[in-house]
């Protein structure tokens, strides 16, 4: 699976441990910056080179870590075919993938622990969408809500 990944500095630091556990654990992962840590860097850069990464096939699944988690994601739902959440919780990192087909995962550095982060990006990154009917009617109901003018 080749995931991409990126942050803001808010961040920075949880992104490289990310980076080094998912190689130690024999993941490709490909790094979209920041690749300094810039305090006056902006988390949608980030975000849009995630979501075009990952809807332009370059990339199976994003991960995008900021402060919160929810600028990221703001922004990268902007772009047509992300399907982003902020997950603090295993529960929804596993089940957006499975019921909502969620394709980038984001976190909030500012807000949970490594430890956590770890378990969070092992249920998404395990997860599979469940190809039944009513998840593909929602997500085709979503479909036409992005294609609305
Ligand atoms: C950056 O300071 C911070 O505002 C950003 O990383 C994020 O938390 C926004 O949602």
């Amino acid at each position: 699976m080749k995931i991409s990944i990126a942050c803001d500095h808010g961040g920075y630091e949880l992104k490289l441990f990310i980076i080094k556990w998912l190689k130690e654990n024999n993941h490709s992962i490909i790094d979209l910056g920041n690749e300094v840590y810039n305090i006056n860097d902006d988390y949608p850069d980030f975000s849009e080179k995630i979501a075009r990464h990952v809807v332009s096939g370059n990339s199976d699944k994003g991960i995008v870590i900021c402060g919160s988690g929810v600028g990221a994601c703001i922004a990268a739902n902007k772009i047509k075919g992300a399907r982003a959440s902020v997950c603090h919780d295993t529960y929804s990192a596993r089940q957006g993938v499975e019921h909502d087909n969620m394709n980038i995962l984001c976190l909030g550095a500012r807000i949970i622990g490594v430890e956590l982060a770890k378990e969070l990006v092992v249920a998404f990154l395990n997860a599979t969408f469940i190809n039944e009917f009513r998840y593909n009617k929602r997500l085709e109901k979503i479909n036409i809500l992005e294609n609305k003018k």
